[in-house]
Formats: C-alpha cells, sequence, structure tokens
C-alpha cells in the first residue's frame, strides 16, 4: 500500500512505471473505434472514498471513473451533506472511514497540508487529489504522461508554464516532476502573479514576464487559469487586461513553434487563458489530456495498491 501526497514521493522509475501501465490501459479503457467493451478487475476487493471538499469536474469523475473501470468500489464525499458541515475534522473523517473498512482515500481540500494530516490518522492508501497551493500530484503524472505520448517527454525539452502562477497547486507539482525528469521549465507571469520569494535570486525556476518572446522556445505550453478563488481579495489584472498581456490567441499561435504541445489542467476560462483559435489548433492536448487522466489515474491506483490488471 502506497501513498502519494507529493510527486516527491514517486521516484523516476515509479513514474515510469505508472507511465507504461497507463499506456496498456489507455486504448482498453478509451478504445480509438468505438465504446469501451472491456471490464478489467484490477482494483477487485478495493473500497475507496473520494473525499472532495474543493470544486472539481475532471479529477473527481476520472478517479471514479478509473476505479469502477477496474472493479473497485468507490464512494463519494463532499463538503456539503457530510459531517464536515456539523464540524467533524479531518482526522475524525480518516478514523471513521478506517473503520468502516475503506483502503484507499482520494482528498481534494483546500488546505496545503490536509493530504499529510489525513495520511497521519489512515492506515490505507491516500492519493492527493489536489491541495491548496500545494501540490496536485496526478495532474503533474497526466501532464508528463501527455507530453510522453506526443514525444515530448526529453531530457532538455522547454515546458513554458503560463499564468497564474502564485495560486497553482498545478504548477507546483508538473514542474518540480518534469524538472526532476530533466525537462527545462520556465514560468511566465507578471510579477502579481509569482510567489513574491520568486522574484529575486533562488528562485527555483526560470521567469519571465514576456509571453510572446517566450512561444517560440518553447516545445509545450502549460496554460493556468485565474484561480480568483484563491486570491484573498488581492487586486489583480482584471480578465480583459490578462487575455490582451497573457491569453493564447490566433496571434499567438503563429509564434509557436510548430510540433508544440497545447495543454491546460482545465478548467479553461475561454477568451481569457485560452481564446477561441486553440481548439481547432492540432497543438491542441486539452481534451487530450482529460482522457490521459482517466488511464494515469487507474495506473497510479493500481500502482499504490500493489495490483496490475496485466496479470
Ligand atoms: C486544477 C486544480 O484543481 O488545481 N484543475 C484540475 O484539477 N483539473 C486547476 C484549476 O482549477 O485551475
Amino acid at each position: 500500500m502506497r501513498s502519494v501526497l507529493r510527486t516527491d514521493d514517486l521516484s523516476l522509475p515509479d513514474a515510469a512505471s505508472i507511465f507504461d501501465l497507463a499506456d496498456w490501459l489507455l486504448p482498453r479503457i478509451l478504445p480509438p473505434d468505438g465504446p469501451r467493451r472491456l471490464k478489467l478487475d484490477g482494483l477487485r476487493g478495493v473500497s475507496g472514498a473520494l473525499l472532495f471538499y474543493e470544486p472539481s469536474t475532471r479529477t473527481r469523475v476520472s478517479f471514479e471513473l478509473a476505479a469502477k473501470l477496474l472493479g473497485g468500489d468507490v464512494v463519494g464525499i463532499s463538503a456539503s451533506g457530510s459531517s464536515i458541515e456539523k464540524g467533524e475534522s479531518l482526522r475524525d473523517t480518516a478514523m471513521t472511514l478506517e473503520a468502516m473498512g475503506f483502503n484507499l482515500a482520494v482528498l481534494r481540500h483546500r488546505c496545503a497540508d490536509a493530504a499529510e494530516l489525513f495520511a497521519g490518522r489512515f492506515s490505507g492508501a491516500v492519493i492527493n487529489g489536489g491541495t491548496g497551493r500545494g501540490e496536485h500530484p496526478t495532474q503533474a503524472l497526466l501532464d508528463a504522461f501527455t507530453l510522453r505520448r506526443h514525444g515530448l517527454l526529453e531530457a532538455g525539452r522547454g515546458v513554458l508554464i503560463v499564468g497564474d502562477i502564485a495560486n497553482s497547486r498545478v504548477m507546483r507539482s508538473t514542474a518540480e516532476l518534469l524538472t526532476r525528469l530533466g525537462l527545462r521549465v520556465t514560468l511566465c507571469a507578471p510579477p502579481s502573479l509569482l510567489p513574491p520569494a520568486w522574484l529575486g535570486e533562488g528562485a527555483p525556476y526560470a521567469w519571465t514576464p514576456d509571453l510572446d518572446v517566450a512561444l517560440g522556445k518553447a516545445d509545450a505550453l502549460v496554460l493556468l487559469r485565474m484561480q480568483r478563488e484563491r486570491m484573498d481579495g488581492a487586486a489583480h489584472t482584471g480578465a480583459a487586461e490578462y487575455a490582451k498581456l497573457y491569453g493564447l490567441n490566433a496571434r499567438r499561435l503563429g509564434l509557436l513553434r510548430p510540433g508544440a504541445l497545447i495543454m491546460h489542467p482545465g478548467p479553461v476560462n475561454r477568451g481569457v487563458e485560452v481564446g477561441e483559435a486553440v481548439f481547432a489548433d492540432p497543438r491542441c492536448a486539452i481534451n487530450a489530456q482529460v482522457g490521459n487522466g482517466v488511464a494515469i489515474r487507474a495506473a497510479l491506483l493500481c500502482w499504490a495498491l500493489g495490483k496490475d490488471p496485466r496479470d
């Protein structure tokens, strides 16, 4: 039983074996020539609690679908309608679920340290489904997997992460994993959307405020949403100004390399960070990422629970 609370809980060989299993699962979960016909039973005997205390479509549904397609039993829990509303702590929820025999928990929460806290009281596998501004390791895995499927997960390739860096757990996890894999990560944002400590010397990643210049050097882009729910009421660039300075529009698509890949974790704010022309561009992998996310989460669950559907 293995937990994944942060990307650095995964060694590079761990990540590679998850990618290999996801490659095997993807055509079975999403057959290119029609509907799914096959149910696998790699997660039979697994009881999972999907605790989503923040909104989510892709992450929540892909974990649920992945677990069900592999024969696992999963129960979804949200803040509204659960004992969290009556003041129950995360620790007590963990103990309660353990007493019911759950051996897997996936947690999304607004606090960056929630997964560690939960894992301290739960003996099954804990998977971080996105915590505050902290970590989102399964998004990092699916971003790296998407690059790999396009032949871009190679040392020396340049990945440009654009937008609300300060509030993004996707950026923290994806940049950490890609850097460890030898890719060159550059951040592109106005200073107001960068953690203040990263503006000076000792910043963990290269940074540029100039998107037009950076676009031509990138092998892949990760576009981020303005995460206003985490902005604590601070004054920030409005949507129209952001679109003008940092939105990927038809003109900027012309600056991007022919073989570059456009990614976004979703949800997308059309007309802000992503212009309408992006979805029609052959370099756009935003929908492919969603499908890859189901295969990656299925593979990660098998890995965490020590199961292999190929056996
Ligand atoms: C991201 C998240 O929740 O951190 N979305 C996701 O998991 N697909 C990014 C976001 O909300 O902008």
